[in-house]
């Protein structure tokens, strides 16, 4: 029973993105302000650090992460949604990187154990139908200190998280709405990022799935916040 649930709510939330892909970078750009890109630049510059030659961008979307990946190695990306992965594909034939692109379930990854020197999500681990079990599938295909960012919704919190509390809980159901003509899929936005764990309750499930020295950066007053990690150095995926 709660696989048959965890199987609709994968294939309600692979329709969802479908039906927003074509306009899915616009609400981007305008429900963040723009702050989207600064957040993924952040992203790019903390796994710049670790150097990968093995990089694969899980949830990649329409691919902007993938893209902007500033590695002399190989940047894989990968989603469980066609059409929005078909976008990303379409985008790469002007960029600089080529990332190769494959669909795959982020709970059930296509790769052996430590494939990978980095792994990198955006958006995407509040979507995944059993969180924990999809955290440990990031550290399975990573090889022993192998590194993993994530760029998550957050409760915003500090002087102005009333303003952008009622922002995140107003704004995107309605430009959603009126943007992408699907207020539903901008209403599960807003609703999921209050319920999903997020700030140390997500570094211990981290910690948990077997990264160690996981931080938590808040950006944005904590509109978005950005974890970090590695994989535990033994080898061992608890
Ligand atoms: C909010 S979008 C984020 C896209 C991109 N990472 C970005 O930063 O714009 C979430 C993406 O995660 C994908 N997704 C959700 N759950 C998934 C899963 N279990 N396996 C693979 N992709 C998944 C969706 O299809 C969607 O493209």
């Amino acid at each position: 029973m709660r696989e048959e649930l965890a199987a609709k709510r994968a294939r309600d939330i692979r329709g969802m993105f479908g039906r927003i892909a074509q306009r899915y970078d616009l609400l981007n750009r305008t429900l963040s302000l723009g702050c989207d890109r600064r957040w993924r630049r952040a992203v790019a510059a903390r796994v710049a650090t670790a150097a990968p030659r093995r990089l694969l961008d899980v949830c990649t979307g329409t691919g902007d992460l993938a893209l902007g990946q500033p590695t002399a190695g190989s940047v894989y990306g990968c989603d469980f949604c066609l059409p929005i992965l078909a976008l990303a594909r379409a985008k790469s034939a002007a960029a600089a990187t080529r990332p190769a692109w494959f669909a795959a379930d982020a709970l059930c990854l296509p790769l052996a154990d430590g494939a990978l020197d980095a792994v990198t999500v955006a958006f995407g681990i509040r979507n995944f139908e059993d969180l924990e079990a999809g955290l440990h599938e990031l550290a399975r295909v990573l090889r022993p200190r192998g590194r993993v960012v994530i760029l998550e919704f957050s409760t915003p919190r500090g002087a102005l998280a009333p303003v952008l509390r009622w922002w995140v809980r107003h704004v995107p159901p309605l430009l959603g709405r009126l943007i992408s003509g699907d207020g539903e899929a901008y209403r599960y936005l807003s609703t999921s990022v209050a319920t999903f764990p997020d700030g140390d309750e997500l570094c211990g499930l981290l910690e948990a799935a077997g990264f160690a020295g996981v931080r938590a950066t808040p950006l944005t007053g904590g509109v978005a916040t950005l974890y970090d990690g590695a994989r535990a150095g033994d080898g061992r995926v608890r």
